[in-house]
Protein backbone atom coordinates (compact mmCIF):
# COMPACT_ATOMS: atom_id res chain seq x y z
CA UNK A 1 0.00 0.00 0.00
CA UNK A 2 1.08 3.64 0.31
CA UNK A 3 2.69 3.09 -3.51
CA UNK A 4 0.89 6.52 -4.33
CA UNK A 5 4.25 8.51 -3.08
CA UNK A 6 3.64 12.14 -3.73
CA UNK A 7 5.56 14.01 -5.79
CA UNK A 8 7.38 16.70 -4.30
CA UNK A 9 8.95 19.17 -6.59
CA UNK A 10 11.58 21.99 -6.27
CA UNK A 11 11.73 24.23 -9.01
CA UNK A 12 14.24 26.92 -9.32
CA UNK A 13 16.12 28.77 -11.94
CA UNK A 14 19.70 29.88 -12.06
CA UNK A 15 21.46 32.43 -13.81
CA UNK A 16 25.44 31.18 -14.58
CA UNK A 17 27.75 33.08 -13.13
CA UNK A 18 31.47 32.65 -12.40
CA UNK A 19 33.63 32.97 -9.40
CA UNK A 20 36.00 36.16 -10.27
CA UNK A 21 34.98 38.29 -13.36
CA UNK A 22 31.28 37.04 -14.34
CA UNK A 23 29.09 37.28 -17.22
CA UNK A 24 26.04 35.65 -18.45
CA UNK A 25 26.25 34.38 -21.90
CA UNK A 26 23.44 33.84 -24.55
CA UNK A 27 23.64 33.17 -27.63
CA UNK A 28 22.96 37.37 -28.15
CA UNK A 29 26.31 37.53 -26.60
CA UNK A 30 27.60 36.89 -29.35
CA UNK A 31 26.70 40.38 -30.37
CA UNK A 32 28.50 41.95 -27.61
CA UNK A 33 32.27 41.96 -29.53
CA UNK A 34 30.42 42.94 -32.40
CA UNK A 35 29.23 45.84 -31.69
CA UNK A 36 32.49 46.93 -30.25
CA UNK A 37 34.03 46.20 -33.79
CA UNK A 38 31.33 48.15 -35.17
CA UNK A 39 32.28 51.05 -33.31
CA UNK A 40 35.91 50.76 -33.59
CA UNK A 41 34.72 50.52 -37.83
CA UNK A 42 33.44 53.74 -37.69
CA UNK A 43 36.18 55.58 -35.86
CA UNK A 44 38.67 53.81 -37.53
CA UNK A 45 37.09 55.76 -40.62
CA UNK A 46 36.97 59.11 -38.58
CA UNK A 47 40.38 58.67 -38.13
CA UNK A 48 41.27 58.41 -42.03
CA UNK A 49 39.48 61.56 -42.19
CA UNK A 50 42.65 63.19 -40.94
CA UNK A 51 44.97 61.81 -43.59
CA UNK A 52 42.75 62.14 -46.22
CA UNK A 53 42.35 65.87 -47.28
CA UNK A 54 43.75 65.68 -50.83
CA UNK A 55 46.47 67.20 -49.19
CA UNK A 56 50.37 66.26 -50.22
CA UNK A 57 51.85 65.65 -46.41
CA UNK A 58 55.59 65.76 -47.98
CA UNK A 59 55.06 69.21 -48.58
CA UNK A 60 52.99 70.10 -44.98
CA UNK A 61 55.40 72.53 -42.79
CA UNK A 62 56.93 70.32 -39.41
CA UNK A 63 54.91 71.58 -36.97
CA UNK A 64 50.98 71.29 -38.93
CA UNK A 65 52.79 68.00 -39.32
CA UNK A 66 52.94 67.24 -36.09
CA UNK A 67 49.68 68.55 -35.07
CA UNK A 68 48.28 66.05 -37.64
CA UNK A 69 50.46 63.17 -36.08
CA UNK A 70 49.20 64.21 -32.72
CA UNK A 71 45.39 64.34 -33.22
CA UNK A 72 45.92 60.95 -35.00
CA UNK A 73 47.67 59.53 -32.07
CA UNK A 74 45.32 60.69 -30.05
CA UNK A 75 42.29 59.03 -32.07
CA UNK A 76 44.29 55.84 -32.08
CA UNK A 77 44.49 56.05 -28.57
CA UNK A 78 40.80 56.07 -27.70
CA UNK A 79 40.07 53.62 -30.24
CA UNK A 80 42.15 51.61 -28.44
CA UNK A 81 40.32 52.17 -24.77
CA UNK A 82 36.94 50.97 -26.49
CA UNK A 83 38.87 47.99 -26.64
CA UNK A 84 39.72 47.51 -22.89
CA UNK A 85 36.92 46.01 -21.47
CA UNK A 86 36.84 43.84 -23.99
CA UNK A 87 40.08 42.86 -23.86
CA UNK A 88 40.08 42.48 -19.84
CA UNK A 89 37.78 40.00 -20.12
CA UNK A 90 39.82 38.07 -22.60
CA UNK A 91 42.96 38.23 -20.93
CA UNK A 92 41.22 36.84 -17.82
CA UNK A 93 38.82 34.30 -19.19
CA UNK A 94 40.06 33.56 -22.80
CA UNK A 95 43.26 32.80 -22.13
CA UNK A 96 42.38 30.85 -18.99
CA UNK A 97 39.61 29.36 -21.47
CA UNK A 98 42.23 27.94 -24.05
CA UNK A 99 44.48 27.09 -21.30
CA UNK A 100 41.96 24.61 -19.32
CA UNK A 101 40.72 23.37 -22.51
CA UNK A 102 44.27 22.46 -23.10
CA UNK A 103 44.54 20.38 -20.40
CA UNK A 104 41.24 18.95 -20.41
CA UNK A 105 40.52 17.53 -23.79
CA UNK A 106 42.22 13.92 -25.02
CA UNK A 107 45.69 14.99 -26.82
CA UNK A 108 44.33 14.23 -30.30
CA UNK A 109 41.65 16.33 -30.02
CA UNK A 110 44.21 18.90 -28.66
CA UNK A 111 46.86 18.24 -31.74
CA UNK A 112 43.55 18.35 -34.15
CA UNK A 113 42.45 21.79 -33.40
CA UNK A 114 46.16 23.20 -33.32
CA UNK A 115 45.45 24.72 -29.88
CA UNK A 116 49.18 25.49 -28.97
CA UNK A 117 49.72 27.25 -32.91
CA UNK A 118 46.64 29.12 -32.15
CA UNK A 119 47.76 30.11 -29.01
CA UNK A 120 51.08 31.48 -30.11
CA UNK A 121 49.43 33.64 -33.19
CA UNK A 122 47.05 35.41 -30.55
CA UNK A 123 50.27 36.24 -28.15
CA UNK A 124 52.49 37.87 -31.02
CA UNK A 125 49.59 39.29 -32.08
CA UNK A 126 49.43 40.84 -28.73
CA UNK A 127 53.13 42.06 -28.72
CA UNK A 128 52.68 43.76 -31.62
CA UNK A 129 49.64 45.23 -30.24
CA UNK A 130 51.33 46.77 -26.83
CA UNK A 131 54.22 48.02 -28.90
CA UNK A 132 51.51 50.01 -31.00
CA UNK A 133 50.13 51.22 -27.68
CA UNK A 134 53.77 51.84 -26.57
CA UNK A 135 54.22 54.39 -29.75
CA UNK A 136 50.75 55.86 -29.97
CA UNK A 137 50.81 57.14 -26.54
CA UNK A 138 54.59 58.47 -26.40
CA UNK A 139 55.18 59.63 -30.35
CA UNK A 140 57.39 62.11 -28.77
CA UNK A 141 59.90 59.75 -27.80
CA UNK A 142 60.45 57.66 -30.09
CA UNK A 143 61.93 58.29 -34.14
CA UNK A 144 59.70 58.50 -36.83
CA UNK A 145 61.97 55.99 -38.36
CA UNK A 146 60.99 53.79 -36.00
CA UNK A 147 57.06 54.48 -36.14
CA UNK A 148 57.58 54.09 -40.22
CA UNK A 149 59.07 50.91 -39.66
CA UNK A 150 57.25 49.76 -37.57
CA UNK A 151 53.94 50.35 -39.41
CA UNK A 152 55.55 48.83 -42.75
CA UNK A 153 55.78 45.89 -40.82
CA UNK A 154 52.47 45.27 -39.49
CA UNK A 155 51.58 45.48 -43.59
CA UNK A 156 54.31 44.26 -44.98
CA UNK A 157 53.65 40.52 -47.37
CA UNK A 158 56.24 38.78 -45.13
CA UNK A 159 54.10 35.77 -43.46
CA UNK A 160 54.39 36.89 -39.62
CA UNK A 161 53.13 40.46 -40.12
CA UNK A 162 49.94 41.24 -39.08
CA UNK A 163 48.51 41.74 -42.41
CA UNK A 164 49.10 37.89 -42.64
CA UNK A 165 48.63 37.06 -39.38
CA UNK A 166 44.75 38.54 -39.17
CA UNK A 167 44.45 35.90 -41.78
CA UNK A 168 45.62 32.86 -40.57
CA UNK A 169 43.84 33.66 -37.00
CA UNK A 170 40.91 33.68 -39.12
CA UNK A 171 41.79 30.62 -40.89
CA UNK A 172 41.40 28.49 -37.57
CA UNK A 173 37.31 29.47 -37.06
CA UNK A 174 36.45 29.18 -41.14
CA UNK A 175 39.58 27.07 -42.79
CA UNK A 176 39.73 27.10 -46.44
CA UNK A 177 36.67 24.78 -47.03
CA UNK A 178 39.04 22.53 -49.72
CA UNK A 179 41.51 22.12 -46.90
CA UNK A 180 41.87 18.11 -45.05
CA UNK A 181 39.51 19.17 -42.09
CA UNK A 182 36.81 20.82 -43.14
CA UNK A 183 35.43 21.95 -39.99
CA UNK A 184 36.51 25.04 -38.10
CA UNK A 185 37.86 25.11 -34.60
CA UNK A 186 34.74 26.19 -32.88
CA UNK A 187 32.71 23.26 -34.93
CA UNK A 188 35.70 21.02 -33.77
CA UNK A 189 35.88 22.17 -30.04
CA UNK A 190 32.17 21.82 -29.75
CA UNK A 191 31.83 18.51 -30.83
CA UNK A 192 35.03 17.23 -28.78
CA UNK A 193 33.44 19.19 -25.45
CA UNK A 194 30.36 17.06 -26.43
CA UNK A 195 32.37 13.91 -25.48
CA UNK A 196 33.96 15.29 -22.44
CA UNK A 197 31.85 13.83 -19.11
CA UNK A 198 31.20 16.33 -16.15
CA UNK A 199 33.67 15.22 -14.20
CA UNK A 200 36.26 16.71 -16.49
CA UNK A 201 34.09 19.65 -17.25
CA UNK A 202 34.36 20.51 -13.66
CA UNK A 203 37.49 21.89 -14.07
CA UNK A 204 37.00 24.45 -17.15
CA UNK A 205 34.41 25.76 -14.08
CA UNK A 206 32.49 27.61 -17.51
CA UNK A 207 29.27 25.45 -19.21
CA UNK A 208 30.67 24.03 -22.62
CA UNK A 209 29.13 26.59 -24.20
CA UNK A 210 30.86 29.82 -22.53
CA UNK A 211 34.57 27.89 -23.21
CA UNK A 212 33.16 28.28 -26.98
CA UNK A 213 31.76 31.91 -26.55
CA UNK A 214 35.19 32.84 -24.41
CA UNK A 215 37.40 31.23 -27.26
CA UNK A 216 35.41 33.22 -30.08
CA UNK A 217 35.86 36.21 -28.22
CA UNK A 218 39.26 36.29 -27.78
CA UNK A 219 39.89 35.70 -31.62
CA UNK A 220 37.14 38.33 -32.59
CA UNK A 221 38.92 40.59 -30.40
CA UNK A 222 42.53 39.55 -31.38
CA UNK A 223 41.03 40.31 -35.28
CA UNK A 224 39.98 43.47 -34.28
CA UNK A 225 43.23 44.84 -32.93
CA UNK A 226 44.70 43.07 -35.71
CA UNK A 227 42.03 45.47 -37.65
CA UNK A 228 43.48 48.95 -36.12
CA UNK A 229 46.92 47.81 -36.23
CA UNK A 230 47.09 47.70 -40.22
CA UNK A 231 44.20 50.68 -40.54
CA UNK A 232 47.15 52.83 -38.28
CA UNK A 233 49.72 51.76 -39.91
CA UNK A 234 48.53 52.81 -43.85
CA UNK A 235 47.37 56.11 -41.97
CA UNK A 236 51.06 56.59 -40.75
CA UNK A 237 52.56 56.16 -43.99
CA UNK A 238 50.39 58.23 -45.69
CA UNK A 239 50.74 60.86 -42.92
CA UNK A 240 54.94 60.39 -43.70
CA UNK A 241 54.25 60.51 -47.76
CA UNK A 242 54.84 57.15 -48.48
CA UNK A 243 52.22 56.78 -50.97
CA UNK A 244 48.50 57.26 -50.81
CA UNK A 245 47.45 53.68 -50.02
CA UNK A 246 43.84 54.24 -49.94
CA UNK A 247 42.91 51.48 -52.14
CA UNK A 248 44.90 48.88 -49.58
CA UNK A 249 42.81 50.00 -46.18
CA UNK A 250 39.80 49.77 -48.19
CA UNK A 251 40.76 46.20 -49.01
CA UNK A 252 41.83 45.12 -45.62
CA UNK A 253 38.59 47.28 -44.33
CA UNK A 254 36.67 44.79 -46.94
CA UNK A 255 38.08 41.45 -46.00
CA UNK A 256 38.11 42.74 -41.98
CA UNK A 257 34.02 42.69 -42.49
CA UNK A 258 33.98 39.51 -44.33
CA UNK A 259 36.14 37.64 -41.84
CA UNK A 260 34.18 39.20 -38.86
CA UNK A 261 30.59 38.26 -40.11
CA UNK A 262 31.91 34.88 -41.03
CA UNK A 263 33.07 33.89 -37.74
CA UNK A 264 30.27 35.37 -35.94
CA UNK A 265 28.13 33.08 -38.19
CA UNK A 266 30.45 30.13 -37.27
CA UNK A 267 30.51 31.05 -33.77
CA UNK A 268 26.45 31.68 -33.69
CA UNK A 269 25.55 28.14 -35.00
CA UNK A 270 28.17 26.20 -33.06
CA UNK A 271 27.23 27.60 -29.46
CA UNK A 272 23.26 27.02 -30.29
CA UNK A 273 24.48 23.62 -29.72
CA UNK A 274 26.15 23.46 -26.86
CA UNK A 275 25.65 22.42 -23.59
CA UNK A 276 24.61 25.55 -20.72
CA UNK A 277 25.09 23.28 -18.35
CA UNK A 278 27.68 23.65 -15.10
CA UNK A 279 29.47 21.53 -13.28
CA UNK A 280 31.19 21.95 -10.27
CA UNK A 281 33.85 19.50 -9.08
CA UNK A 282 33.47 17.56 -5.35
CA UNK A 283 35.01 18.63 -2.54
CA UNK A 284 38.19 16.66 -1.46
CA UNK A 285 36.70 16.37 1.71
CA UNK A 286 33.07 16.78 2.36
CA UNK A 287 32.41 18.87 5.28
CA UNK A 288 29.07 18.76 7.23
CA UNK A 289 27.42 21.79 7.04
CA UNK A 290 29.70 23.44 4.53
CA UNK A 291 29.81 21.16 1.67
CA UNK A 292 26.46 18.96 2.33
CA UNK A 293 23.32 18.89 4.70
CA UNK A 294 21.73 15.80 6.23
CA UNK A 295 18.25 15.19 6.30
CA UNK A 296 18.35 13.40 9.77
CA UNK A 297 16.34 9.63 10.54
CA UNK A 298 13.89 10.46 7.91
CA UNK A 299 13.84 6.38 7.19
CA UNK A 300 16.42 4.68 10.04
CA UNK A 301 16.95 0.86 10.18
CA UNK A 302 14.34 -0.79 12.74
CA UNK A 303 14.66 -3.97 14.63
CA UNK A 304 11.45 -5.75 15.83
CA UNK A 305 9.87 -8.67 16.72
CA UNK A 306 7.16 -9.94 14.60
CA UNK A 307 4.79 -10.12 17.62
CA UNK A 308 4.41 -6.52 17.98
CA UNK A 309 4.41 -5.64 14.96
CA UNK A 310 0.43 -6.37 14.47
CA UNK A 311 -2.38 -5.09 16.49
CA UNK A 312 -2.95 -9.37 17.64
CA UNK A 313 0.15 -10.48 18.60
CA UNK A 314 0.61 -13.02 16.52
CA UNK A 315 3.26 -14.96 14.51
CA UNK A 316 1.48 -16.15 12.08
CA UNK A 317 2.81 -14.28 9.14
CA UNK A 318 6.60 -13.65 7.56
CA UNK A 319 8.66 -10.26 8.31
CA UNK A 320 7.40 -9.44 4.53
CA UNK A 321 3.99 -8.83 5.22
CA UNK A 322 4.62 -6.11 7.17
CA UNK A 323 4.89 -3.25 4.77
CA UNK A 324 3.57 -0.32 6.62
CA UNK A 325 2.45 -0.48 9.94
CA UNK A 326 3.23 0.24 13.40
CA UNK A 327 4.28 -0.44 16.71
CA UNK A 328 1.70 -2.61 18.55
CA UNK A 329 3.78 -3.37 21.89
CA UNK A 330 6.50 -5.16 23.43
CA UNK A 331 5.48 -8.53 24.37
CA UNK A 332 7.21 -10.22 27.47
CA UNK A 333 9.90 -6.71 27.57
CA UNK A 334 12.31 -8.64 25.41
CA UNK A 335 14.73 -6.90 23.24
CA UNK A 336 12.12 -4.33 22.41
CA UNK A 337 12.80 -2.87 25.85
CA UNK A 338 16.52 -2.40 25.33
CA UNK A 339 16.10 0.06 22.95
CA UNK A 340 13.50 3.09 21.75
CA UNK A 341 10.65 1.69 20.40
CA UNK A 342 9.83 3.42 17.01
CA UNK A 343 6.44 5.76 17.55
CA UNK A 344 5.66 6.23 13.89
CA UNK A 345 5.30 3.99 10.70
CA UNK A 346 7.34 0.74 10.48
CA UNK A 347 7.85 0.32 6.41
CA UNK A 348 9.36 -2.18 4.25
CA UNK A 349 10.20 -4.97 7.04
CA UNK A 350 12.50 -7.90 5.74
CA UNK A 351 13.98 -11.18 7.19
CA UNK A 352 17.66 -11.80 7.55
CA UNK A 353 18.04 -14.63 9.54
CA UNK A 354 16.44 -15.96 12.92
CA UNK A 355 19.48 -14.72 15.70
CA UNK A 356 21.70 -12.02 15.37
CA UNK A 357 23.96 -9.98 17.64
CA UNK A 358 23.14 -6.29 17.95
CA UNK A 359 25.36 -3.49 18.53
CA UNK A 360 23.25 -0.39 19.96
CA UNK A 361 25.03 2.90 18.88
CA UNK A 362 25.30 5.94 21.25
CA UNK A 363 21.90 7.89 20.57
CA UNK A 364 23.51 11.15 20.35
CA UNK A 365 25.02 9.95 17.31
CA UNK A 366 21.91 9.83 15.27
CA UNK A 367 21.93 6.30 14.19
CA UNK A 368 19.88 3.36 16.21
CA UNK A 369 22.56 0.74 15.38
CA UNK A 370 26.41 0.64 14.67
CA UNK A 371 25.97 -2.97 13.12
CA UNK A 372 23.80 -6.24 12.93
CA UNK A 373 25.80 -9.32 12.85
CA UNK A 374 23.30 -12.25 11.85
CA UNK A 375 24.30 -16.13 12.75
CA UNK A 376 24.77 -16.94 9.05
CA UNK A 377 27.18 -14.44 8.62
CA UNK A 378 25.01 -11.68 7.51
CA UNK A 379 26.51 -8.32 8.51
CA UNK A 380 24.33 -4.72 8.13
CA UNK A 381 26.48 -1.48 8.86
CA UNK A 382 30.15 -1.78 9.46
CA UNK A 383 31.32 -3.84 12.16
CA UNK A 384 33.38 -2.52 14.37
CA UNK A 385 34.40 -2.41 17.63
CA UNK A 386 31.34 -2.03 19.95
CA UNK A 387 31.88 0.01 22.85
CA UNK A 388 28.32 -0.31 24.80
CA UNK A 389 28.82 -4.45 24.53
CA UNK A 390 26.90 -6.23 22.13
CA UNK A 391 22.70 -7.81 22.97
CA UNK A 392 22.13 -11.06 21.44
CA UNK A 393 19.09 -11.26 19.69
CA UNK A 394 16.98 -14.56 19.35
CA UNK A 395 14.00 -14.96 17.40
CA UNK A 396 11.76 -18.03 18.80
CA UNK A 397 9.14 -20.93 17.78
CA UNK A 398 5.92 -20.44 19.30
CA UNK A 399 3.87 -23.86 19.90
CA UNK A 400 6.11 -25.26 17.01
CA UNK A 401 4.12 -23.88 14.17
CA UNK A 402 4.09 -20.36 14.21
CA UNK A 403 7.79 -18.57 14.38
CA UNK A 404 8.17 -15.72 15.95
CA UNK A 405 10.90 -13.57 13.40
CA UNK A 406 12.82 -10.44 14.60
CA UNK A 407 12.27 -8.33 11.39
CA UNK A 408 14.55 -6.13 9.99
CA UNK A 409 12.20 -2.61 9.11
CA UNK A 410 12.58 0.78 8.25
CA UNK A 411 11.37 3.62 11.09
CA UNK A 412 9.33 6.57 9.72
CA UNK A 413 9.00 8.90 13.17
CA UNK A 414 9.01 12.88 13.16
CA UNK A 415 10.61 14.57 16.51
CA UNK A 416 13.08 16.49 17.98
CA UNK A 417 15.65 14.11 16.16
CA UNK A 418 14.33 14.47 12.84
CA UNK A 419 15.48 16.97 10.79
CA UNK A 420 13.06 16.15 7.55
CA UNK A 421 11.92 19.80 6.90
CA UNK A 422 12.07 21.51 3.46
CA UNK A 423 11.40 25.48 3.02
CA UNK A 424 8.48 26.50 0.54
CA UNK A 425 8.95 29.98 0.88
CA UNK A 426 10.13 32.02 -2.23
CA UNK A 427 13.48 33.13 -2.65
CA UNK A 428 13.78 36.32 -4.42
CA UNK A 429 16.50 38.56 -5.26
CA UNK A 430 16.41 42.34 -4.35
CA UNK A 431 14.82 43.28 -7.65
CA UNK A 432 14.83 46.46 -6.54
CA UNK A 433 18.52 46.86 -6.40
CA UNK A 434 19.01 44.93 -9.59
CA UNK A 435 19.91 42.11 -8.51
CA UNK A 436 19.51 38.73 -9.97
CA UNK A 437 20.50 35.14 -9.20
CA UNK A 438 23.89 33.63 -9.76
CA UNK A 439 23.96 30.48 -7.56
CA UNK A 440 22.25 27.81 -5.24
CA UNK A 441 22.84 26.24 -2.42
CA UNK A 442 21.48 23.50 0.03
CA UNK A 443 21.95 24.99 3.46
CA UNK A 444 19.94 23.86 6.84
CA UNK A 445 18.59 26.60 9.32
CA UNK A 446 16.29 26.01 12.05
CA UNK A 447 16.10 22.26 11.41
CA UNK A 448 14.67 23.22 7.82
CA UNK A 449 16.53 22.98 4.15
CA UNK A 450 16.68 26.20 2.70
CA UNK A 451 17.80 27.01 -1.08
CA UNK A 452 19.49 29.87 -0.62
CA UNK A 453 20.47 31.73 -3.40
CA UNK A 454 23.45 33.88 -4.02
CA UNK A 455 23.08 37.43 -5.86
CA UNK A 456 24.80 40.11 -7.59
CA UNK A 457 24.27 43.51 -9.17
CA UNK A 458 23.44 43.03 -13.28
CA UNK A 459 25.14 45.33 -15.23
CA UNK A 460 24.50 46.22 -18.72
CA UNK A 461 25.74 43.73 -21.55
CA UNK A 462 24.61 40.90 -18.74
CA UNK A 463 27.78 41.24 -16.73
CA UNK A 464 27.60 40.72 -13.11
CA UNK A 465 29.27 43.16 -10.77
CA UNK A 466 31.64 40.11 -8.94
CA UNK A 467 32.09 42.29 -6.26
CA UNK A 468 28.18 42.53 -5.27
CA UNK A 469 28.28 38.71 -4.65
CA UNK A 470 26.24 37.42 -1.92
CA UNK A 471 24.34 34.83 -0.16
CA UNK A 472 20.94 36.10 0.62
CA UNK A 473 20.26 35.08 4.34
CA UNK A 474 17.65 32.45 4.10
CA UNK A 475 14.45 33.09 6.01
CA UNK A 476 14.08 32.98 9.84
CA UNK A 477 11.58 30.87 10.98
CA UNK A 478 11.09 27.77 12.98
CA UNK A 479 8.68 24.83 12.28
CA UNK A 480 7.36 25.65 15.94
CA UNK A 481 6.78 29.51 15.61
CA UNK A 482 3.60 30.74 15.38
CA UNK A 483 1.60 31.19 12.83
CA UNK A 484 3.69 28.74 10.49
CA UNK A 485 1.89 26.11 9.14
CA UNK A 486 3.34 22.50 7.16
CA UNK A 487 2.27 22.62 3.64
CA UNK A 488 2.17 26.52 3.37
CA UNK A 489 5.44 27.49 4.86
CA UNK A 490 7.60 24.60 5.00
CA UNK A 491 7.11 20.62 3.75
CA UNK A 492 7.92 17.81 5.87
CA UNK A 493 9.15 14.69 4.14
CA UNK A 494 8.00 11.49 4.87
CA UNK A 495 8.38 8.01 3.73
CA UNK A 496 5.32 8.86 1.16
CA UNK A 497 6.42 12.35 0.40
CA UNK A 498 10.06 12.14 -0.01
CA UNK A 499 10.78 12.78 -3.93
CA UNK A 500 12.94 15.98 -4.69
CA UNK A 501 12.96 17.24 -8.05
CA UNK A 502 15.00 19.62 -8.93
CA UNK A 503 13.77 21.27 -12.48
CA UNK A 504 14.91 23.38 -15.41
CA UNK A 505 13.13 26.26 -16.67
CA UNK A 506 14.20 27.85 -19.92
CA UNK A 507 13.27 31.51 -20.81
CA UNK A 508 12.09 31.93 -24.36
CA UNK A 509 14.09 33.28 -27.14
CA UNK A 510 15.46 36.75 -26.38
CA UNK A 511 14.47 37.12 -22.73
CA UNK A 512 16.70 35.89 -19.45
CA UNK A 513 15.65 33.93 -16.34
CA UNK A 514 16.83 35.91 -13.55
CA UNK A 515 15.41 35.60 -9.95
CA UNK A 516 13.63 33.49 -8.10
CA UNK A 517 13.39 30.47 -6.63
CA UNK A 518 9.57 28.37 -6.22
CA UNK A 519 9.32 25.16 -4.17
CA UNK A 520 5.89 23.44 -5.07
CA UNK A 521 4.14 20.19 -3.31
CA UNK A 522 2.53 18.80 -6.04
C1 LIG B 1 44.35 58.58 -53.34
O1 LIG B 1 43.72 57.70 -54.25
C2 LIG B 1 42.32 57.89 -54.40
C3 LIG B 1 41.79 56.85 -55.36
O2 LIG B 1 42.68 55.84 -55.58
C4 LIG B 1 42.08 59.31 -54.94
O3 LIG B 1 40.68 59.55 -55.05
C5 LIG B 1 42.70 60.34 -53.99
O4 LIG B 1 42.58 61.61 -54.53
C6 LIG B 1 44.18 60.02 -53.75
N1 LIG B 1 44.67 60.94 -52.75
C7 LIG B 1 45.81 61.62 -52.86
C8 LIG B 1 46.15 62.55 -51.74
O5 LIG B 1 46.52 61.49 -53.82
C1 LIG C 1 30.39 47.17 -8.33
O1 LIG C 1 30.01 47.19 -6.98
C2 LIG C 1 30.84 47.97 -6.15
C3 LIG C 1 30.42 47.73 -4.71
O2 LIG C 1 29.04 47.90 -4.55
C4 LIG C 1 30.75 49.42 -6.57
O3 LIG C 1 31.58 50.21 -5.75
C5 LIG C 1 31.19 49.52 -8.02
O4 LIG C 1 31.00 50.85 -8.48
C6 LIG C 1 30.36 48.58 -8.90
N1 LIG C 1 30.91 48.56 -10.25
C7 LIG C 1 30.21 48.88 -11.31
C8 LIG C 1 30.90 48.79 -12.61
O5 LIG C 1 29.03 49.23 -11.22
Amino acid sequence: MANARQLFLIVFLLVYCQNDTTALITISGVLDVLKVAKDVTVALGKAWDLVDQNIDFTEVPIPILHKTERKLFGKIERINSRLDDLAYRVDSIGTQSMTTILHTLPERVRLELRLNDLLDYLTRMEANHRRMLKYSTAEKEYERLTLEDFARSVISHDPSSVLNLVERIHAFVAPNRRGITNNGLLELLANAMQEVEGDMMCSTKQSPQQVLYNLYEAIATTELKGQIMVQFSYMMLRLYGKGNFTKEAEHSQERYQERNNNAANIARSAMQKMSRELWKCDPKKHIKGETYEEITNLLQGYVQNEVDLNPDGTCRENCAEYTFTKSHGCYQNLYCRQQRSCSGKIIDCQFFDSDMWICNANPLSGRRYEYIEYENGRVLGRKQGCSRGTTKVDSWWRWLFWHCSYCFCLCDEQGPMSDRYFNMRSSISDIDNNKVVTGLRFVKHNRIIHLQIQQGELLPRMIINASTLEWKPVEDYKITDRKIFNGQDYHTMSWEKRRVDLDDLEADEGHVLTGSIDIYQS
